[in-house]
């Protein structure tokens, strides 16, 4: 089995959600909605996983609308927009992709998003879309910041934080927000994939993105799956449970092999930074894509950005919109690790990865 050093493309399912999932697959399968004791049983065990994950994101679970993931979280209140949705340039493209209208943000070399850039673009918007971490390069945006521009300068548009790779990985209470909305998926906190959540302020009206049996108090139609919700219940509460310890652990690790790549290739620099989990690369005289492909000969899963992207061939807008340098985005490399992510694979990667990156920008020099 190789190495997976891409936790932020997804997360191996935690063995306590496999064994949610398992357990309601067998007792909780009926429908919620139904009035007989098979549905009733899918309704409570539903109602205990909603339960449980409104206590692990401190928030009530009346608050919380159970999704397919992210992308239709993020899509349920981006579509409802009547108006221009404010996003940075290094948004996930199921942000950047689901604005009808959309005025894009520019960010700093770290990635954080210009704040006179920020407050030009809000006036007259409908959502304002912060994204708590991000997912190539790990930068983290000041979103309490950010937030009260928006109250300020467009009292009347929706604040939408994108925590799909925040929480879980870095300290997240929701009440703590001046948030209206936030999307969480489930796969990256080692749920399954094909659910996720949208937490929905009180009081805060969006309407369903399909129309149908009119399930979770209408924001959702479809019958719910109280067996994913099961497991995503698991697989958060053990994942905020572990984030003060594995933030650590892995902030530590990621260090040492920052380190030890550096002294290894001087001409190697680090994009963005924040999240401690993420390590995101660039090489002067280097094509990511053969770099990654012989990472993965050598039996090390990494990525030259998000999935979505690299399965299309093409480079990554976060890296191109750090860089300001097409050559040296190309190169772009993402490690990102995770809770079973140990030194000794990490101390193998950095032999790897910088033997890889030698011999490839040998070839390029011919
Ligand atoms: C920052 C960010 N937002 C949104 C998404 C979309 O989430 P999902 O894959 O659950 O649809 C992802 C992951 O792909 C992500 O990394």
């Amino acid at each position: 089995m190789p190495v997976y050093l891409d936790w932020n493309a997804t997360a191996p399912l935690r063995p306590v959600a496999r064994a949610a999932w398992l357990a309601a697959v067998e007792d909780a399968w009926g429908n919620p909605a139904s009035v007989h004791r098979i549905g009733q049983a899918a309704r409570a065990c539903l109602d205990a996983a909603l339960q449980r994950c409104a206590a692990a994101l401190a928030c009530a679970p009346e608050e919380l609308v159970i999704t397919s993931g992210g992308s239709e979280a993020l899509a349920t209140v981006l579509r409802a927009a009547r108006g221009p949705v404010v996003a940075s340039a290094i948004d996930h493209s199921a942000v950047l992709r689901n604005a009808a209208e959309l005025r894009t943000v520019a960010v700093d070399e770290q990635g954080r998003i210009d704040a006179a850039a920020w407050t030009a673009a809000l006036p007259g918007c409908a959502v304002a879309c912060i994204q708590a971490a991000n997912n190539e390069v790990g930068t983290l945006q000041d979103i309490a910041a950010l937030a009260a521009a928006v109250r300020r300068l467009a009292p009347q548009a929706l604040v939408l934080v994108d925590a799909c790779q925040a929480v879980g990985r870095i300290p997240f209470a929701i009440r703590a927000l001046d948030a209206d909305a936030v999307a969480i998926a489930g796969h990256k906190l080692g749920a399954p994939k094909g659910v996720g959540l949208l937490w929905v302020r009180r009081g805060v009206r969006l309407p369903p993105l399909i129309q149908g049996g009119r399930q979770q108090a209408d924001r959702r139609s479809g019958t719910e799956d109280a067996a994913l919700a099961a497991a995503l219940a698991a697989a958060l509460a053990e994942a905020v449970a572990e984030q003060p310890r594995e933030a650590e652990r892995q902030a530590g690790l990621l260090g040492e092999l920052w380190q030890r790549l550096h002294a290894e290739l001087p001409q190697l620099r680090r994009l963005g930074g924040g999240l401690p989990n993420t390590l995101g690369l660039v090489h002067p005289g280097i094509d990511g894509r053969h770099w990654a492909m012989r990472l993965d000969l050598a039996g090390f899963a990494v990525s030259t950005g998000a999935a979505c992207m690299a399965g299309r061939g093409e480079p990554s807008h976060v890296a191109r919109a750090l860089c300001r340098d097409e050559a040296l985005a190309r190169s772009f490399l993402r490690v990102s690790i995770g809770r079973t992510t140990t030194g000794d694979e990490l101390l193998a990667f950095a032999e790897a990865c910088a033997a890889a990156a030698r011999a490839l920008a040998a070839l390029s020099r011919g």
